[in-house]
């Protein structure tokens, strides 16, 4: 049975999608085209430079230089660290804290696998980080979902085995990356966007039905 517990970050315990939209938004404001919520879709469980690239296609802008790029990022980045340094508590997703202190009481090990390379900050902000017993984020990675690595090195950090492993995930690169990593792979939010996923729940209050996984 499962004995371990991967959760993504965005989407999954923090509602940050809202934060990383209005970044891109004003970033391809800046750079004259519209970027819509519906294209925003598209951008979740993504690294930040596939993101960028993702923009730049639905602004049909092409050809610009790396070093451009990078400064695109960062300015991104900049703006979105600006809103999330003021979230709080308030911005947890519902039943995130219930959930996890019920795991650990039952002698479940807990991983943060997120693309982020904000995870550090977000986590302080919430003060979320004494519930996970490992954090993997983008700063760890070479590789960005949908290959499985960020979940693989969760589940070794935690000294689980792939098969033992319950992956909560709220965007399509993740769960191809949770199955590609040979792991039980829980859908967060709506199923048409989560398909493959093992299993689809509206979010982390579904207490009892996560408990039941890991019995
Ligand atoms: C998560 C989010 C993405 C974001 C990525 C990188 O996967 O769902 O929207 O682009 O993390 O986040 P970062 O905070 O490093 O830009
Ligand atoms: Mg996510």
């Amino acid at each position: 049975s499962y004995r371990y517990a991967l959760f993504d970050m965005d989407g999954v315990i923090v509602d940050t999608a809202k934060y990383h939209y209005e970044a891109w938004r004003r970033l391809a404001e800046g750079l004259g085209f519209e970027f819509t919520m519906a294209d925003n879709e598209r951008l979740k469980g993504v690294s930040r430079m596939r993101s960028l690239e993702i923009l730049l296609e639905v602004g049909n802008v092409k050809n610009l230089p790396s070093d451009r790029l990078e400064e695109l990022c960062r300015m991104k980045n900049s703006w979105y660290i600006d809103y999330i340094s003021k979230v709080d508590k308030r911005e947890i997703l519902k039943g995130t804290v219930e959930t996890l202190t019920l795991l650990r009481r039952n002698g479940i090990k807990i991983a943060l696998a997120t693309a982020s390379k904000n995870s550090q900050i977000i986590l302080e902000r919430l003060e979320l980080k004494d519930l996970f017993d490992a954090i993997i984020d983008g700063n760890l990675v070479e590789r960005p979902k949908p290959d499985p690595e960020v979940f693989l090195k969760a589940a070794e950090a935690l000294g689980g085995n792939p098969d033992e492993c319950v992956v909560f995930e709220d965007a399509y690169a993740g769960i191809e990356a949770a199955k590609k990593a040979g792991m039980y792979a829980v859908g967060i939010g709506d199923n048409s966007n989560l398909i493959g996923a093992d299993m689809v729940i509206p979010g982390l209050c579904e207490t009892d039905q996560i408990l039941q996984l890991f019995n």
